[in-house]
């Protein structure tokens, strides 16, 4: 009990820091979608609605996008320096919620973070308008990857490993059919663990391109 009211606490302490301190963006960008395997596999991402103020990151086959309104596939990177991997920051993507003409704000800054399945190891990224935030960054190739930190995999039992945590740039991004919500989309799916347990997934990588 007095464990988990401290947990809570700490965690309380830890998102207030994160609030206030400052953070720099980068964008607004394209994220160009590249099967890793399957070479017809060359789109954009989008925000594809899947609820109020929720979308998922839609997959379009196809050519960068273009028209009067690219909000729909234009995102950002927010980071506060506290945090690289290789040199490259570790922040997270976002995207905004553009509200009614005339309305004051504009927008709403929507992060992305992952929604997890019991029954899956394909998780989907959502982008919201609430305060989880999944750590992500871009390598110097321009390639997104996951910021992770613990790798299970060579435990022991009765072991306890010296320095468990070993953070990692991951690369399990796939674009697959996916249902959340109610809707069925052809979707990028984040694997926690490969391979992805949906058989429609296909490796891809995810490149930032600069509008
Ligand atoms: C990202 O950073 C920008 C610039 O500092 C800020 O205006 C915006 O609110 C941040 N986004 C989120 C979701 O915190
Ligand atoms: C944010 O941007 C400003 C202006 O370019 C720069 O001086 C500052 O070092 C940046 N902060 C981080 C954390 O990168």
């Amino acid at each position: 009990m007095k464990f988990s009211l401290s947990a809570s606490l700490l965690a309380l302490a830890a998102s207030a820091v994160q609030a206030q301190q400052p953070q720099n963006q980068t964008g607004p960008f394209f994220l160009h979608i590249t099967g890793k395997d399957n070479k017809d596999i060359d789109g954009y991402a989008g925000a594809c609605h899947a609820g109020a103020a929720i979308e998922g990151l839609c997959y379009s086959n196809g050519p960068k996008p273009s028209g009067d309104n690219l909000n729909y596939a234009s995102f950002f990177f927010n980071y506060t320096g506290n945090q690289n991997i290789d040199g490259a920051e570790v922040g997270f993507l976002s995207w905004n919620l553009q509200l009614a003409q005339g309305s004051d704000p504009a927008f709403v800054p929507s992060p992305m973070s992952f929604t997890f399945s019991t029954t899956s190891n394909v998780a989907q990224p959502m982008f919201g308008t609430g305060s989880s935030q999944q750590s992500v960054g871009f390598d110097k190739d321009g390639k997104l990857f996951v910021y992770g930190a613990l790798d299970d995999a060579t435990f022991k039992p009765d072991n306890r490993p010296p320095n468990p945590y070993q953070p990692k740039a991951y690369y399990n991004w796939f674009v697959c059919w996916q249902y959340f919500t109610s809707y069925y989309y052809h979707a990028v799916g984040w694997a926690t663990t490969l391979p992805p347990h949906n058989p429609t997934c296909q490796a891809v990588d995810i490149t930032q391109v600069m509008i």
